[in-house]
C-alpha cells in the first residue's frame, strides 16, 4: 500500500522516535535523565482533580458533548482572558475549546490553506507549524528569528517578500524554543503587518504564565481581532498536558471556520474534562506564583550546567526552557549525542526547530531539583 503523497515531506515526530531510543537505553540499565521534553511534572491544581473526579460520578454525563464545548467552559475561558490579559471575548462567537493548542494548528491549516498557498513559519520554531503545512500541501516560507533582535521577526525583511500568496503567519510569544519575550510593541507590529497584508496572524501562546513578568495576549492590541487569533492551552499553565485542553480565541469568522473542520473530526470533549478545566481556569493568582517558584529554582541549576558546559544563555528568557548557544564548534546533534552517550542526559538539539537552531540546545525545566542536581554532578 502506498501512503499518500502528503506524507512524503513529513517524518515521525522527533520526540516519538527519540523517546523510543531513550526507552531502549533505559532498559539496558542506563540511568538516563530526560531534560528534553516540555511535559510538566508538577501536579495540576487540586480543585481541577477534585472536579473531574466528581464529574465522572455523574452517570448521565458520559455521552457526546457540544462540538463547541459547554457554555460554562467558554464562559470560564472568557473570564480567564478578562482577568489575566484584560481581553474581552464573546463566549458565543470568539472562543472555541480545543483538545490542546496543537490540534488548532491543523484546524486552522485545513480551514484556510489551499494547495500552493504560502505560510510564514518561524525558524527556529515549533515543528508542527511546518509539518502540518506539509500535511495540507501548502508552501512553507520561513522567516528567521535572530538572538540579536530578541528573537523577534525582522519586519523589514518580511516586507521585502512577495506576500501575495501568504495566508497565515505563525507566531509564538513567549517564544519556544528561544524564550524570546512577548511585548505589546511586538504584538502591535504583528497586527499592523497582518492588517496591511491581509494575513491571518496566529499567536500560539501556551507559555504566557511561565517565568514571564506579566501574561500577555496578542488580542489585547487594538484591532487585533480583525486579523488575529490566539491558540492557548492548559498544558503548561496548569500542568495538564495529558488532559489535552486548549482553546482558540479571537476573530469570529476564523473561529467559525475552524469549527467547520473540528466538528467533522471529533464529537466533543468529555464532560468531566471540561468541568476540571473550568476549575483550573478559576485558579487564584497564587497558583502561578507557586509553579514559577519551582521553575526559578530549577533554572538556577540548569544555568550552572550551562556554565559548566561553556554554553551561552539569556537570563531574561521566558517559558520553561533554557535555550543555550553552543560555543565549542559542535553541532546541536553532536552536543545532544555527547550528553546522551557520555553523561546519560537527554537534551533537545536545536536543529529540530529549524536550521537557525543548529548552534543551540534546549534544556527543559520539567524535571525536579534532585534530578537536576544529579545531572550537575555528572557534568562536574
Ligand atoms: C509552541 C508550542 N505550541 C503548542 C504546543 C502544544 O500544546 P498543547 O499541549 O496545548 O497541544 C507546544 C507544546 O509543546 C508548544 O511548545
Amino acid at each position: 500500500m502506498h501512503a499518500a503523497n502528503r506524507l512524503h515531506n513529513v517524518s515521525e515526530y522527533y520526540f516519538s522516535e527519540k523517546l523510543r531510543e531513550i526507552q531502549t537505553l533505559k532498559s539496558q540499565g542506563k540511568p538516563i535523565i530526560n531534560l528534553g521534553i516540555g511535559n510538566p511534572d508538577l501536579p495540576p491544581p487540586a480543585q481541577a482533580v477534585q472536579a473531574i473526579q466528581n464529574a465522572v460520578n455523574e452517570l448521565n454525563k458520559h455521552g457526546y458533548q457540544p462540538y463547541k464545548g459547554l457554555p460554562e467552559l467558554r464562559n470560564a475561558i472568557a473570564q480567564f482572558y478578562q482577568k489575566h490579559y484584560q481581553v474581552s471575548l464573546n463566549s458565543e462567537s470568539e472562543i472555541l475549546p480545543l483538545f490542546g493548542a496543537k490540534e488548532g494548528i491543523m484546524h486552522l491549516s485545513m480551514a484556510y490553506l489551499n494547495k500552493d498557498d504560502q505560510v510564514l513559519v518561524p525558524n527556529p520554531g515549533y515543528a508542527s507549524y511546518s509539518s502540518i503545512t506539509n500535511l495540507v500541501e501548502a508552501e512553507i516560507v520561513t522567516y528567521d528569528l535572530d538572538e540579536n533582535n530578541g528573537w523577534q521577526p525582522d519586519f523589514d525583511a518580511l516586507e521585502q517578500l512577495d506576500l501575495t500568496k501568504v495566508k497565515i503567519m505563525w507566531v509564538n510569544y513567549p517564544n519556544m524554543p528561544t524564550g524570546g519575550k512577548s511585548t505589546t510593541e511586538l504584538f502591535e507590529k504583528l497586527i499592523a503587518f497582518g492588517i496591511k497584508h491581509q494575513v491571518l496572524i496566529v499567536n500560539d501562546n501556551p507559555y504566557s504564565f511561565i517565568l514571564t513578568e506579566k501574561p500577555l495576549s496578542i488580542l489585547s492590541v487594538k484591532g487585533a481581532k480583525k486579523t488575529a487569533v490566539e491558540l492557548n492551552s492548559l498544558s503548561k499553565t496548569f500542568n495538564m498536558a495529558g488532559w489535552r485542553v486548549g482553546m482558540l480565541t479571537g476573530n469570529k469568522d476564523v473561529i467559525e471556520n475552524a469549527l467547520k473542520v473540528k466538528s467533522n473530526m471529533d464529537s466533543g470533549m468529555f464532560y468531566g474534562l471540561q468541568i476540571g478545566a473550568i476549575a483550573a481556569l478559576n485558579s487564584e493568582n497564587g497558583w502561578f506564583e507557586s509553579i514559577n517558584s519551582h521553575y526559578i529554582k530549577r533554572r538556577e541549576i540548569v544555568w550552572k550546567m550551562a556554565d559548566q558546559l561553556g554554553l551561552k544563555y539569556d537570563k531574561s528568557a521566558e517559558g520553561f526552557f533554557v535555550w543555550c548557544k553552543i560555543t565549542n564548534g559542535k553541532t546541536s546533534h553532536e552536543m545532544s549525542d555527547y550528553l546522551l552517550y557520555e553523561h546519560d542526559v537527554f537534551v533537545t538539539p536545536g536543529s529540530i526547530f529549524g536550521s537557525k537552531g543548529d548552534n543551540y540546545i534546549r534544556f527543559s525545566l520539567c524535571v525536579d531539583e534532585k534530578q537536576l542536581e544529579e545531572v550537575l554532578n555528572r557534568l562536574n
